[in-house]
């Protein structure tokens, strides 16, 4: 059960930083203020600008404690899964003086033995999830501490993740004055918030589609047992129009969302809208179904690689099916288009709360949920995690335990300039064969975008 007290949470997303604040009252969540800030300094879910990310964060941080008329001084961060390391941990402890109770520095010092490995420089560890600890032999303990014992053993999960990118996240908040209270590790806090027990006992993938990033996690046996990332989302989605219909990347992103529907099955023939096109005079009438095929070729596409990627690591056949979140997600017909390319069950998630019930809120509200509903044993391995007690000098002699879970590769694409695009005529008022012409033309100009 969450414990009681005040809670906050950001998503530094490359759309919108948004900012959660919850009271927690007898185990349950009241949102007591919510801020977001249109997102400047990062591209595809990446800090590229410490100054100006601080900058948008202090606005959501602001907009958040208006809101709910209290002063934050710490929030709580999740790391994305972008280059997220998982491996297999354990420690031992002998405990000095006989057979005696085990107590939090006990468990403190089993953590740390199990984090002494030979890390490469460039990346750090950001968490360990305790999945048993094991007391003179006796295993799948939850909890040690009040039992008697001479040998305490850790088997747990360990998270790492690039320097860099920890580091950014960190700097970007504190130079916005404030101090990061949990790092959290994202999969891990979407996996408890988004699906259900039986989903997460089963096997579950969660896809999250953001603004400039897709970011895909598996789920089974209670861990998470594939990550992957692509640096591309809502915004292809959005330049894509903006690219084929000739108008400005804010005219595109304005018709996505006022118009647009992923799927063409359910798309209007006979609904038009009228768009500013570079170098017309006067706007022009495109059709609501010519703007699904645009979009829905992008988001096959994305769907499509997902789908390869987990097949590839053969974690496209779990009983839970998938289960879809993020801004992106909000698109109408998004989950008919899913559906049929990954030919599994297919859920959207929208936060239930008032005020949250948007699938773009998943991510932050899983921070703040994660944070409340840790044990205390749980909060014990964070701060020996976070060396909040001295830790032991570093020793590097083994080379990392080889990760047993799949973890793909990074993917390192990134969108093409679109070729020269002639601008269309008017699509609305051509013969059926023409327009057919013209959305081979623009399927052919896609192929070529996404290949
Ligand atoms: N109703 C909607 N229909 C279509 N797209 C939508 C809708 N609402 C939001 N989006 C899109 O969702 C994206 C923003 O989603 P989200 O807030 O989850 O991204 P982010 O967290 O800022 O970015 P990222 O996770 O990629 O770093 C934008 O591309 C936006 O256009
Ligand atoms: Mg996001």
């Amino acid at each position: 059960m969450a414990k009681n007290g005040l809670y906050t949470g950001i998503d530094i997303g490359t759309n919108t930083i948004k900012v959660l604040v919850a009271e927690y009252v007898s185990g349950e969540m009241n949102i007591i203020g919510n801020g977001n800030a249109k997102s400047d300094g990062l591209s595809k879910g990446i800090i590229v600008d410490i100054e100006k990310t601080a900058m948008s964060i202090r606005k959501a941080v602001n907009a958040a404690q208006e809101k709910a008329g209290i002063v934050i001084d710490t929030v709580n961060v999740a790391i994305p899964a972008n280059q997220l390391q998982i491996e297999p941990c354990q420690g031992m402890f002998q405990i000095s003086g006989g057979s005696k109770e085990i107590m939090d520095s006990d468990v403190i010092e089993v953590v740390q033995n199990a984090l002494v490995r030979g890390l490469v420089p460039e990346r750090e560890i950001i968490a360990v999830e305790p999945k048993e600890f094991v007391v003179d032999g006796f295993s799948e303990i939850s909890d040690p501490r009040g039992m008697l014992g001479v040998r305490l053993e850790m088997k747990g999960v360990l998270y790492t993740g690039p320097k860099t990118l920890i580091h950014n996240i960190i700097s970007s908040v504190e130079r916005a004055g404030f101090s990061v209270g949990n790092i959290v590790v994202s999969p891990l806090a979407l996996a408890k918030r988004v699906l259900t027990e039986q989903e997460r006992e089963f096997g579950t993938v969660m896809i999250d589609l953001g603004a400039g990033q897709t970011t895909v996690a598996a789920v089974r046996d209670n861990s998470l047992s594939y990550v992957n990332w692509r640096p591309e989302g809502g915004d292809y989605v959005t330049k894509d129009i903006s690219d084929v219909l000739n108008t400005s990347i804010k005219s595109a992103e304005d018709i996505k969302l006022n118009y647009g529907e992923a799927s063409t099955e359910r798309a209007s023939q006979d609904e038009f809208f009228l768009v500013d096109m570079v170098g017309r005079p006067e706007p022009e009438q495109v059709s609501e179904y010519y703007l699904s095929q645009i979009i829905e070729a992008r988001v096959e596409q994305i769907f499509e690689k997902i789908r390869q990627d987990l097949e590839m690591n053969r974690v496209d056949n779990f009983p839970g099916g998938m289960v879809l979140f993020g801004g992106a997600a909000a698109m109408p017909g998004i989950m008919d288009v899913a559906q049929r390319v990954f030919d599994q069950p297919v859920r959207l998630y929208v936060p239930t709360e008032v005020g949250l019930r948007n699938p773009a809120y998943s991510q932050v509200i899983s921070i703040v949920s994660y944070v409340s509903g840790r044990s205390d044993i749980e909060i014990l391995v964070t701060r020996a995690v976070m060396g909040d007690i001295p830790a032991p000098a570093p020793v590097y002699e083994a080379p990392i335990v080889q990760t047993q879970i799949p973890v793909a590769p990074v993917q390192q694409e990134y969108y093409e300039e679109s070729p020269t695009v002639t601008p269309i005529s008017k699509p609305t008022q051509e013969p059926e064969e023409e327009k057919e012409g013209i959305v081979d033309r623009v399927r052919g100009m896609l192929t070529k975008i996404f290949d």
